[in-house]
C-alpha cells in the first residue's frame, strides 16, 4: 500500500451511542474506509457530557474494534460536538486596509475575521467554526472571494458557529481520557452533511436534519455556505420515553413498540392492535391508535421546533434542494413522509455516499456524522498548499493523522 497514505478518524460521540469511522486518504484525496464499529454510549446528557468516565469508557471500548479492522491505532480524531448551545451567530466585520491600489491577502482576510467575531461571541463560549458568507470592498458587496482583489475598506459578513466553554472542554477531556486527541470540535449536523450532501444541493438551498436520541440538529445551506446551525434538545428517545409513561411499560419494551411497529404515516389504515410476545403466553396487546397519538404528539412537537428554527432563519419553505434526515431517528420507517408534512418540504433520508473501502457497512442515516467528521479530517490531511479561497477553517495545515505504527503497517500492508 502507498506509504503515503494517511489515516483520519471521525468520532461521533451521541448521547445514545458513540460511532467511528476510520478511513484512509491517499496523495490524491480518495478516501478508503477501512474501520468503523458502534456502540452504546454513557454519561451523555442531551448531547452534552455529564461526567468523564461515562463516555471515556464508551469511546475506548468501541474503537477497540474499529481499530484492529483498521489495523489502526486511533490517537486523534475529529469529534461531533452537539447539545443546544451549539448555536450559529451572524456577524460582520470592517477594516481598513489602505490605499485603493492596495491588493486584499490572507492577513487581511484574517483581520476582518478576527474583527468580525472579537466581542460579538460571549466570553465563555468557544468558536468552532468561521463561515464567511460575503465581502464587500469599497462597499461593493457580493464578493465570495477578495484575495489579490483591490480596496480600501473591506467588509465581512459570516456566520460564526460556537458551543459553551465548558461543553467543549469537557469533550475534549472526556476522549482524551479514552487516549484519543480531539483535534476538531464539529457539530454532529454539520458532520453529517458533509457525507449525505452534494455540492448542487448546497448551492442551490438545503438542510439536513439529524433526529438523534436526546437532540434534533438542524444545519442550513445555501449558495455553497453554511448559513444556520440550531439544536432542539429533544430526539427520538422523548418518543420512547411518553411510550413507557402512557402505556406503564418498561423503556425497552416501549422502544421495540417504536421500533417495530410505528411508521410516520399516521393515515394509512393499519391492525388497531399492536401485539408483542408469544400468544397464549407472554403476549402482550397494545391499542395502535393510544400508540399513535403518542408517538405523533412527540414527533409534532420536535419537528414543529425545526420549523421554528428553520422560521427564524428565515428558510421555512425556502429550500429548492428540501430537507435530507440523518440520524438513527431517521430509522423509524416513512419518517420521511411525517418530515415532508410537517416542514412542507422534500424530504429524503440521507446516507454517507461516495466513499470507497468497506463504506457500504456504514452507508446508514446513523453512520453519517462520523463518516462526515472522517471525510473532514481526510481533507484536512490532504491539504497541503494554500489554496485561493480563504473559506472556513476547516483548510488547515494538517496535524493530524499521524501515520500508522510499525506493526499496524505490516498488518495493513497484507490488504
Ligand atoms: N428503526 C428505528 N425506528 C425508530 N427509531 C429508531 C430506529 N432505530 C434507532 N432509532 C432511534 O434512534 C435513536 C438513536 O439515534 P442516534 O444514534 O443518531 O442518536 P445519538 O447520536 O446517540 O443521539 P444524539 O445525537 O441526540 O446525541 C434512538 O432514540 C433510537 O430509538
Ligand atoms: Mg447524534
Amino acid at each position: 500500500m502507498d506509504n503515503d497514505n494517511r489515516f483520519v478518524t471521525g468520532l461521533d460521540v451521541g448521547t445514545e451511542n458513540v460511532r467511528a469511522v476510520i478511513a484512509s486518504v491517499n496523495k490524491s484525496g480518495e478516501i478508503a474506509i477501512v474501520g468503523y464499529n458502534e456502540g452504546k454510549s454513557a454519561g451523555m446528557r442531551k448531547g452534552v457530557p455529564a461526567n468523564l468516565a461515562g463516555p471515556a469508557g464508551s469511546i475506548d471500548q468501541m474503537l477497540g474494534d474499529a481499530e484492529r479492522m483498521g489495523g489502526y491505532d486511533v490517537r486523534s480524531a475529529y469529534v461531533s460536538i452537539n447539545g443546544s448551545t451549539v448555536i450559529s451567530t451572524h456577524t460582520e466585520g470592517m477594516i481598513a486596509v489602505g490605499t485603493v491600489e492596495h491588493e486584499i491577502n490572507d492577513e487581511d482576510l484574517d483581520r476582518v475575521e478576527g474583527v468580525a467575531v472579537s466581542g460579538r461571541i460571549p466570553a465563555n463560549r468557544d468558536v468552532l467554526d468561521v463561515v464567511p458568507l460575503e465581502y464587500a470592498l469599497d462597499g461593493q458587496g457580493g464578493i465570495k472571494d477578495p484575495l489579490g482583489m483591490s480596496g480600501a475598506r473591506l467588509e465581512m459578513r459570516a456566520n460564526v458557529i460556537s458551543a459553551l466553554t465548558p461543553n467543549c472542554e469537557n469533550l475534549k477531556k472526556a476522549t482524551s481520557a479514552a487516549d484519543v486527541h480531539a483535534e476538531r470540535l464539529i457539530p454532529s449536523v454539520v458532520a453529517a452533511a458533509k457525507a449525505v450532501l452534494t455540492e448542487r444541493q448546497k448551492e442551490n438551498g438545503v438542510a439536513v436534519v439529524d433526529f438523534g436520541a436526546a437532540t434534533t440538529s438542524v444545519a442550513v445551506y445555501e449558495e455553497g455556505d453554511l448559513q444556520y446551525v440550531g439544536v432542539v434538545p429533544a430526539g427520538s428517545n422523548n418518543i420512547t420515553n411518553d411510550l413507557a409513561i402512557v402505556l406503564a411499560i418498561d423503556p425497552g419494551l416501549a422502544e421495540e413498540i417504536k421500533t417495530r411497529f410505528v411508521t410516520g404515516n399516521f393515515d394509512t389504515d393499519k391492525s388497531p392492535v399492536i401485539k408483542i410476545g408469544r400468544e397464549g403466553k407472554d403476549e402482550r396487546v397494545f391499542d395502535r391508535k393510544e400508540v399513535e397519538e403518542v408517538v405523533k404528539a412527540r414527533l409534532d412537537e420536535i419537528f414543529g421546533e425545526i420549523r421554528k428554527k428553520l422560521k427564524s432563519a428565515k428558510y421555512d419553505q425556502r429550500l429548492p434542494e428540501g430537507i435530507v434526515l440523518v440520524g438513527g431517528g431517521a430509522k423509524m420507517r416513512d419518517i420521511d413522509l411525517f418530515a415532508k408534512k410537517s416542514l412542507e418540504a422534500a424530504v429524503k433520508i440521507g446516507t454517507p455516499k461516495g466513499l470507497g473501502g468497506v463504506s457500504d457497512a456504514i452507508e446508514k442515516p446513523e453512520f453519517a456524522a462520523a463518516a462526515g467528521l472522517a471525510m473532514l479530517a481526510a481533507e484536512s490531511a490532504q491539504y497541503t498548499a494554500p489554496t485561493s479561497k480563504k473559506s472556513s477553517k476547516s483548510a488547515k495545515t494538517p496535524k493530524s493523522g499521524s501515520g500508522p505504527v510499525g506493526l499496524i503497517k505490516k498488518i495493513f500492508s497484507k490488504f
